[in-house]
This record gives structure tokens, sequence and C-alpha cells, in this order.
């Protein structure tokens, strides 16, 4: 572990992590430790290695699972580790409360701040993007002629809580819309361009288009905004632990992300990363009157919360780390585009998501022309096992599949062979 030793980290959370679990780490880094040779696009094509890494998973062997762009399942010793947290803090309870928990929160922020690459007094735990990013829309102080840019493939929770805002404030929203295809960045750049005016205070921008895996030009977005005085907002629900970067390189001023996704953590944790200036005007959610306006923790009150699922970042911070960033998001888009480019071009089969290999990396969308997204997906379930989820809306139709590090590629020959049977079968 990168900055802190072993036992440190043991100690950082109580000494909490079970035998097991630090058994089932210690072979984990001895694995990839033997295979840091490799370069990781040579890696990603092992699907050997990739295999023994699935032993450390134990997805439901009921179907094959290729939606895990909702919530991604905590590999075994993040899990065990886990139920290690919950069982020590149970016995503790409010000795553990009053007593340690300041402390450790205070090693997962900094943990999570060394990988996002800010500050620790820039990000605080939340309990998913929804609540990281409504926290910075709603703390807002809109005024009645303000204006707000977004696109209508954003979140639809995020797209919500800005109609909130003009239905209680009267700002307005300006809602662009994503081409599936880009034939460059500066066509996208443009379009948010076009949509700010002299009354914009807040830009929001998708890192990854959850409906489509398209991965947009941030930085070049952030860079537009800022010379035109204009704030961004960064939706990174799919992107923190998926894509190789530090939150630095987007120059954005708010970033949100769902740790139960990319980064392995337990179900119930996010991140919100807000830039150090632009703490002070915002309006927290829940009531905090102890923190100075320039604190962010004055955002983080939310109750009494489980602590031990804020603890096993921690844990999934160091699974993660031993596989890599670099190696994680290589075999992910290896994933993506095993499946992708024997379907594409085959007729009836319409791929939403683009095909330029920097613009996606595990999530793609694909549709069959005269076949419903709602019944493709229920066929593709239904008849072959295979969970995924129907996307129809803002001009997408079809099916999202995301595969995830545990994913082989025989699963993948299934949905290609399915998709294949699927599209032959269309009138
Ligand atoms: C782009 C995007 N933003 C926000 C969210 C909300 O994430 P959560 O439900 O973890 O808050 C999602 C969820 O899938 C998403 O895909």
């Amino acid at each position: 572990m990168r900055g802190i030793s072993k036992r440190q980290f043991l100690r950082s959370v109580g000494g909490i992590v079970g035998a097991s679990a630090m058994l089932s780490f210690a072979s984990l880094e001895n694995a990839f430790a033997q295979a840091s040779t490799i370069a990781p696009d040579r890696l990603a094509r092992d699907n050997d290695f990739w295999q023994s890494l699935r032993k450390r998973f134990t997805p439901s062997s009921d179907f094959i699972q290729l939606e895990n762009g909702y919530y991604s399942l905590a590999a075994d010793p993040v899990l065990d580790a886990y139920v290690g947290h919950v069982r020590r803090i149970n016995g503790l309870s409010s000795f553990y409360m009053r007593g340690r928990q300041t402390d450790d929160m205070l090693s997962v922020r900094k943990e999570l701040a060394r990988l996002l690459g800010c500050a620790d007094t820039e990000v605080i735990v939340t309990r998913n993007t929804t609540e990281s990013l409504d926290t910075v829309i709603a703390g807002f102080d809109w005024k009645p002629d303000d204006e707000a840019v977004m696109a209508e493939q954003d979140y639809g929770s995020m797209l919500d809580m800005f109609k909130l805002q003009a239905r209680r404030h009267g700002m307005r929203n300006r809602v662009v819309s994503l081409p599936l295809h880009p034939r460059s960045d500066d066509e996208i750049v443009e379009l948010y361009g076009n949509a700010i005016t002299p009354k914009t205070r807040l830009l929001m921008v998708c890192h990854m288009v959850n409906i489509t895996g398209q991965i947009l030009p941030v930085r070049k977005i952030v860079d537009m905004a800022h010379q035109r005085g204009v704030p961004v907002m960064v939706d990174g629900a799919h992107t923190f632990g998926q894509l190789d970067f530090r939150v630095g390189d987007l120059d954005c001023d708010y970033y949100g992300s769902s740790l139960h996704k990319w980064l392995g953590a337990p179900l119930g944790v996010g991140l919100l990363y807000v830039r150090r200036e632009r703490i002070k005007a915002l309006w927290q959610l829940f009531g905090d009157a102890g923190f100075a306006d320039d604190d962010i923790r004055k955002l983080n009150h939310s109750g009494t919360r489980p602590v031990a699922t804020d603890l096993a970042i921690i844990d999934a911070i160091r699974f993660h780390e031993t596989i890599g960033i670099e190696r994680k998001s290589t075999r992910l888009r290896y994933l993506q585009r095993y499946w992708t480019d024997q379907v594409r071009g085959v007729k009836r089969i319409v791929l939403n998501t683009p095909e330029q290999a920097p613009r996606s990396c595990a999530i793609a969308n694909v549709g069959i022309d005269g076949v419903a997204p709602a019944e493709l997906a229920r066929v593709l379930i239904d008849k072959y096992r295979i969970f995924n989820v129907a996307i129809d809306s803002a001009g997408v139709r079809g099916v999202r599949i995301t595969p995830q590090l545990f994913t082989t590629n025989a699963e993948l020959d299934a949905l290609v062979k399915a998709l294949q049977e699927v599209a032959a079968a269309a009138t």
C-alpha cells in the first residue's frame, strides 16, 4: 500500500480486518505482483489470468450478470473485511461512535482524497452520486433569472433536482441533446458552449453517459465553460474506479461518484468533491451550523450513518489498487470491445456507443431494429439468462450491457450469439 504500512492500515480502521480477509488480500497482491512486468494491453487479453481473479468474486450462478453499471458486487476480500467492520462496530456500538469514529472517517476521506488527487478538506463521503450532486444543485443560491446547462442524456435524479430548483426559485434549465456518435470533441464542446448565456451559473456534464457509456471530453468542456466564467459539476458516477484520471485533470468545480459501482465498495457509499473556493457559497441540505462556511464537513451531516460501510471503502481501495487502475480500465475496455466488435455491422444490430476506443470503456448499448428495448431485455434474460437493462429514452433505444472484471469471454460469447439470433429472427 502506497504511503501507509499494513500495520498502520489495520490500526487506522481499528484493527478490524479478519484473518481470512487478510489472507485473500495477500494472495491477490502476490498474483498481481507476479503480473507486474506484463503490459496492461497484453494482460487484458490473458483470459486465464482474469479467470483466476473471478475466483475472488461470488456472482450469482443463476444468470449471466451484465448489468454491473447499477451496482457492482464487492469482491470477497472486501466483503469479508466489511463483515468484520459490521461485527466489531456492532459490539462496540456507541463506544465506537463516540470514540474512534471521527478519526476513522478522516482516514477514509484522506484515502479517497489521495486516490482522487485533491485535499482531504475538499472531499466528503456520501451515500451515492445522487446525494453528492443533488447537494450541489440544491445548495446553490438560485435567483429567478439564473440558468443552468445540462444534457437530456444526464441522469434522471439530477435533471429532476434542477427541475425542482426551476419550480422553487424560477431559474431556467437549458437542456442540450448529445449526439450518439460525435464527429469530434469540438462538436460536443460547441453544443454546450451554445447553451451558455450571460445568465448561466452552473453547467452539469456526465463524465460517462450512463445509458450509452459514451465518455465526454470533460476537460475541454470545463476549459470552455471556465473561460466564460461558468463553474462545472461533473457526474462521475461511472468513472471513479473505471477510468484513469485525477480530479485535477478535469479541473472541474464539483465532482460526484458512487463507490458501489466501479470502486467495488459495498452498497451505499459515494463521494463529493468540491473545489476549495466553491465550498463557502453552497448551502447545506441537512442542518449543521457547527462548521465554518468554508468547511466541507458542513455538507456531510446526514445523521447517524452505517459507518461500517464507510470503513470498507479503505478495503475496496486496497483491492482496486492491487489490480491497478490502468490494468482495470484496459481489461474493461477490452471486454466491451470483445463483444461489440463481433456484432458491429451485423444486419439489424445497432450500437449506440461511439466506436472510437477513447470514447467508451466498460459500458455499451446495443439495439436491434424492429425489437423494442424492453422486449430485447426480456428475451435476453428469459431465453438466454443474460441480465441487462432496457434503455428507451433521450433518443437511445437498446439495452445497456455492462461487464465487470469477473466477466468471462464465454459469457460475452453467449451474449453475441443471443444478439445474432434475435437479430436474425427480427422482421
Ligand atoms: C450517470 C449517473 N449519475 C448518477 C447516478 C446515480 O447513482 P446512485 O444511484 O448511486 O446515486 C447513476 C446511477 O446509475 C448514473 O448512472
